[in-house]
């Protein structure tokens, strides 16, 4: 029995995960749900954001789905201490288009290998006299551990290369030494190709030949703002995927927010909730069920069944409701 903490959060991300949830269920799976708060609403009914009880349930899980949450200034985000106190190095951002979505371009897949702990993300900002200052860490160990993490998910994933991705002509030190610890790694990998590019060209890249691309490993800014730009190319914001990853376990969200425009009125996209499962799935060694719920998602979306956000006229329960029978189809 696997153990899978599931945290709906508040907005669309109850929504998106009871849609989640109808997917599934579809399948026979050894998963025991527990589920745990998380956000705004939990902070207005407890006084906290994310509850001691929430982090020891997502610490002891195998993995743990997570909605979206409401964050309001003042309050602590839920997402960035869950991805602290699990040491969750890893944002994974897979991009692949789908059918019927309206993405810029088709048959891409391609992966952004985000390191998620450091950089200017630790918030050593301070007041000077002049303005601000902020503080860039980068160490060896994060380096070589995500570069690590890309080329082993090459391998698994059959990804004949993986792109570094730096601005180590500015960045002398601390981008120096990423780049020095991706090709360090690389050499692991004999089978591997390794490249790397500047961040300004990356970004013109993705838009001009998005399909060079397989794996592409970077540091935590650089990641944050390629993989908007990246998702852009397949569809957006509502069928936009990610995962962290640490040595232990995972937490596998979409990588929207709460959308509280359209919460509560059964319409918000559920393509990047079900493709997070997906991708906990895969991380569980259960890539057979995976593939079946990306096999029935597409083709509910090539049946034209979605949600408003890509032109479509059906709810987020009768987009679940579909993938789901054709799952039973399958198993029929
Ligand atoms: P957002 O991702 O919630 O929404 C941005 C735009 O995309 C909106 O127009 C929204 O309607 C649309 N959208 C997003 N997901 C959609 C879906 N599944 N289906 C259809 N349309 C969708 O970002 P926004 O508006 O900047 O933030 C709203 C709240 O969410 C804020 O409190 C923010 O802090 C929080 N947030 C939480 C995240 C998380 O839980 N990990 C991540 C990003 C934002
Ligand atoms: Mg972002």
């Amino acid at each position: 029995m696997k153990k899978i903490v599931v945290i709906p959060g508040d907005g669309i991300g109850k929504e998106v995960m009871e849609a989640a949830l109808m997917v599934l269920n579809a399948l026979n799976l050894d998963f025991e749900y527990e589920f745990a708060e998380a956000g705004h609403e939990c902070f207005q009914k407890y006084g906290d954001t994310i509850p001691e009880e929430t982090i020891k349930l997502v610490k002891k899980s195998d993995a743990t789905l997570f909605g979206a949450v409401t964050t309001v200034p003042g309050e602590k985000s839920a997402i960035i201490t869950l991805r602290r106190e699990l040491d969750l190095f890893v944002n994974l951002r897979p991009v692949k288009s789908l059918p019927g979505v309206g993405g810029l371009f088709s048959g891409l897949d391609f992966v952004i290998v985000r390191e998620n702990t450091e950089d200017l993300y630790v918030g050593l900002e301070e007041y000077t006299s002049e303005g601000a200052v902020a503080k860039r860490v980068i160490t060896r160990r994060a380096c070589e551990r995500i570069c690590k993490f890309a080329f082993d998910y090459a391998l698994k994933e059959n990804r004949g290369k993986v792109t570094a991705v730096h601005k180590a002509n500015v960045l002398k030190k601390t981008d120096g030494i990423f780049r020095e610890e991706f090709y360090k790694v690389s050499k692991d990998y004999p089978g591997i190709e390794a490249e790397d590019f500047y961040v300004d060209a990356m970004a013109m890249y993705l838009i001009r030949k998005p399909e060079d691309f397989e794996t592409i490993v970077t540091t935590n800014m650089f990641g944050d703002i390629l993989s908007d730009e990246a998702a852009a190319l397949v569809g957006g914001l509502g069928v936009a995927p990610s995962a962290n990853i640490g040595q232990k376990t995972g937490i596998f969200e979409p990588v929207h927010g709460s959308a509280p425009k359209i919460a509560g009125k059964n319409i918000a996209n559920p393509t990047a909730m079900i493709l997070s499962t997906t991708l906990m799935l895969k991380h569980l060694n259960k890539n057979k069920e995976a593939t079946l719920i990306e096999k029935a998602l597409k083709k509910t979306l090539k049946k034209g069944i979605k949600t408003p956000d890509l032109g479509g006229k059906h709810t987020t329960t009768q987009v679940a409701q579909k993938i789901r029978e054709q799952l039973e189809e399958y198993f029929s």
